[in-house]
C-alpha cells in the first residue's frame, strides 16, 4: 500500500487532519485577523475544511495546495456544494512546484504540513517569502513536550530535539513576530487518533482477507499514538506577523 492509499483509508472520517478542534481552528483564525479582500495561501490543504470555514465568513480569495488527488477532489466538490468556487481554488501537486509570486499573500497558512516544504525551518522561510510584509503566517507544527524521547520511540526526527520555546524562537529567526498560539490537548490528540483507529478497523472489516490489515491495525503505531503523541510530542498553531515594518 502506498502512502496515498494509506492516508486515504485512515483519514476517511477526518474533517480536518490534525490534532486540534473546530474551536481551536476558529481561535487561530481570529488571531490571523482576516478581513474581506485578503488573499490567502494554504499549503497541504487536505479536504479544505478550514478554507471553506474561512470563505463562508469572509469575502477572500484562497489558494489551497494539495498533493493528494482524492483529498483535492473531496475539497473541490465540497467547495462547489458550498457555492464557494469563486473564492477558493485547489491546486493539485507538490507545494514546492507552486510558482505564485513572492510578497503577494496577506495570509500564508500551513496547518500540519511543513514537511511538504522541506521541514519546519524551510517552511518558515518559504512562507515568509510568499507573505506580504506586514502580512501573517499561521503554521501548525509539532515540538518536543518532554525530553529526552524514550529510546524505543526516538526516530531521529528534528522535532524530537526542538522544545516549544525553540520552536517559537525559530519564527523570529525568519523575521516573524509571534502574536498568537493555540496548543493541542490530550483530548485533541485522542480524537485525532480515535478517528484513525476506527477508520482502519472499519476498512479491515469491510475488506477481510486483504494483507494490508496488519499495516493498518498496527499495535506498535497505536502504542506511539498513546504514549508519545500529546505526551512527548506537542502540537500547536503559531500565528505570526511577517516583519515589523
Ligand atoms: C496533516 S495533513 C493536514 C491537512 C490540512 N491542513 C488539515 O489541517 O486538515 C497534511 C496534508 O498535506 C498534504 N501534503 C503532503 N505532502 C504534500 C506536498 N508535497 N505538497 C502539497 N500537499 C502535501 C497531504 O496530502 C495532507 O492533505
Amino acid at each position: 500500500m502506498n502512502k496515498f492509499e494509506f492516508f486515504e483509508i485512515i483519514e476517511r472520517y477526518h474533517t480536518f487532519k490534525n490534532p486540534t478542534s473546530e474551536e481551536k481552528l476558529d481561535l487561530a483564525t481570529d488571531y490571523c485577523a482576516i478581513r474581506d479582500g485578503m488573499r490567502i495561501l494554504d499549503i497541504g490543504s487536505g479536504n479544505g475544511w478550514l478554507l471553506r470555514r474561512i470563505a463562508r465568513r469572509f469575502d477572500v480569495r484562497i489558494t489551497g495546495l494539495e498533493i493528494h488527488h482524492t483529498f483535492a477532489e473531496q475539497a473541490r466538490s465540497m467547495i462547489a456544494a458550498d457555492g464557494l468556487r469563486d473564492r477558493i481554488e485547489i491546486v493539485l501537486g507538490p507545494a514546492l512546484d507552486f510558482r505564485g509570486a513572492e510578497n503577494s499573500f496577506d495570509l500564508v497558512m500551513c496547518i500540519g504540513a511543513s514537511f511538504a516544504l522541506g521541514g519546519y525551518d524551510n517552511a518558515l522561510g518559504w512562507m515568509s517569502r510568499r507573505a506580504k510584509r506586514g502580512g501573517t503566517i499561521a503554521i501548525g507544527e509539532v515540538y518536543a513536550n518532554r525530553l529526552p524521547f524514550p529510546v524505543e520511540f526516538a526516530s531521529g526526527e528534528e522535532y524530537e530535539q526542538r522544545n516549544l520555546w525553540m520552536t517559537a524562537q525559530r519564527l523570529s529567526a525568519h523575521g516573524l513576530m509571534m502574536r498568537g498560539m493555540v496548543e493541542s490537548s490530550i483530548d485533541d490528540w485522542n480524537r485525532y487518533h480515535s478517528l484513525h483507529w476506527r477508520a482502519a478497523m472499519d476498512w479491515v472489516l469491510e475488506n477481510p482477507n486483504r494483507p494490508e490489515a496488519a499495516e493498518l491495525m498496527n499495535a506498535a503505531r497505536q502504542r506511539m499514538d498513546l504514549e508519545v503523541d500529546g505526551r512527548y510530542l506537542g502540537w500547536a498553531i503559531f500565528v505570526a506577523r511577517n516583519g515589523m515594518d
